[in-house]
């Protein structure tokens, strides 16, 4: 895999700004459905906000998550409903092209219907690394370089069959995650990442120091960084 390309950009807005016009366009360029997964957390909701202004034919696009708190769809943290309010109430997208986790029931029948869900969509069970299931997967960066809900430590990191997980530990709520292979296969990855917290994260993740989640991830297509300068200062 060649080198992955990296943007620094002054500040989180610059960073949003610029990561929804390549967005964008690579949504333009693309023929047929484009799948997009996306990642929770706060990172994501100036890019989602910039997403909404620009001028973009939504019915290519179905959006997935890469993770997902398990509390109701209208809970404070819930990254479905970031994703509505800074997005998805205010683009034309059909309802059927927002395929968000369940949350609703028992964690592991969930994230075995949200898998279900993912192999449907792909049409087969077992991935074909020349067809990767998503488009475009956008994945933040947690301080302890987490992806996803892949925590430090956790036995989901070493989960290699399953697509979905259900992680009942490492944060106060439940969550489902995409596990390694489920979230490699893309035909683009980007880390979003902004914020002095996160340099050490950058820079370690960045040398595919194995100790941290995000530096065991080995994308199947092209991966990105967009940084902001503080998230960048160790670099
Ligand atoms: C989530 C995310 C998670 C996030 C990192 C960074 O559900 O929280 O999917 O992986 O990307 O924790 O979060 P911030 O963007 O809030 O720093």
């Amino acid at each position: 895999m060649s080198a992955p390309r990296t943007e620094i950009f002054a500040d989180a807005q610059a960073l949003a700004v610029h990561a929804a016009d390549w967005i964008a366009g690579l949504i333009a360029a693309h023929e047929g459905t484009f799948r997009i997964a996306l990642s929770g957390g706060s990172t994501p909701r100036l890019l989602f906000g910039e997403l909404s202004l620009r001028a973009i034919d939504w019915s290519k696009v179905v959006f997935y998550w890469i993770d997902e708190r398990f509390v109701p769809p209208d809970h404070p943290d819930s990254n479905l409903r970031m994703a509505r309010e800074t997005l998805l109430t205010r683009i034309d997208v059909a309802p059927e092209h927002i395929r968000p986790m369940p949350t609703d029931g028992d964690p592991e029948t969930a994230a075995r219907a949200y898998e279900a869900l993912l192999k449907a969509d792909y049409g087969a069970a077992v991935f074909d690394p020349a067809r990767p299931l998503f488009d475009f997967v956008l994945l933040g960066l947690g301080g302890d370089g987490h992806i996803c809900s892949l925590f430090p430590g956790s036995p989901v990191l070493e989960e290699r069959v399953r697509w979905v997980a259900a992680v009942p530990t490492g944060r106060p709520e439940v969550r489902l995650t995409l596990t390694y292979p489920c979230v490699e296969s893309s035909r683009v990855t980007a880390f979003l990442v902004a914020g002095g917290d996160k340099a050490e994260a950058v820079a370690k993740v960045r040398a595919g120091d194995a100790s941290l989640p995000g530096g065991r991830l080995k994308p199947q297509g092209e991966l990105v960084w967009l940084l902001d300068s503080q998230a960048a200062k160790l670099l």
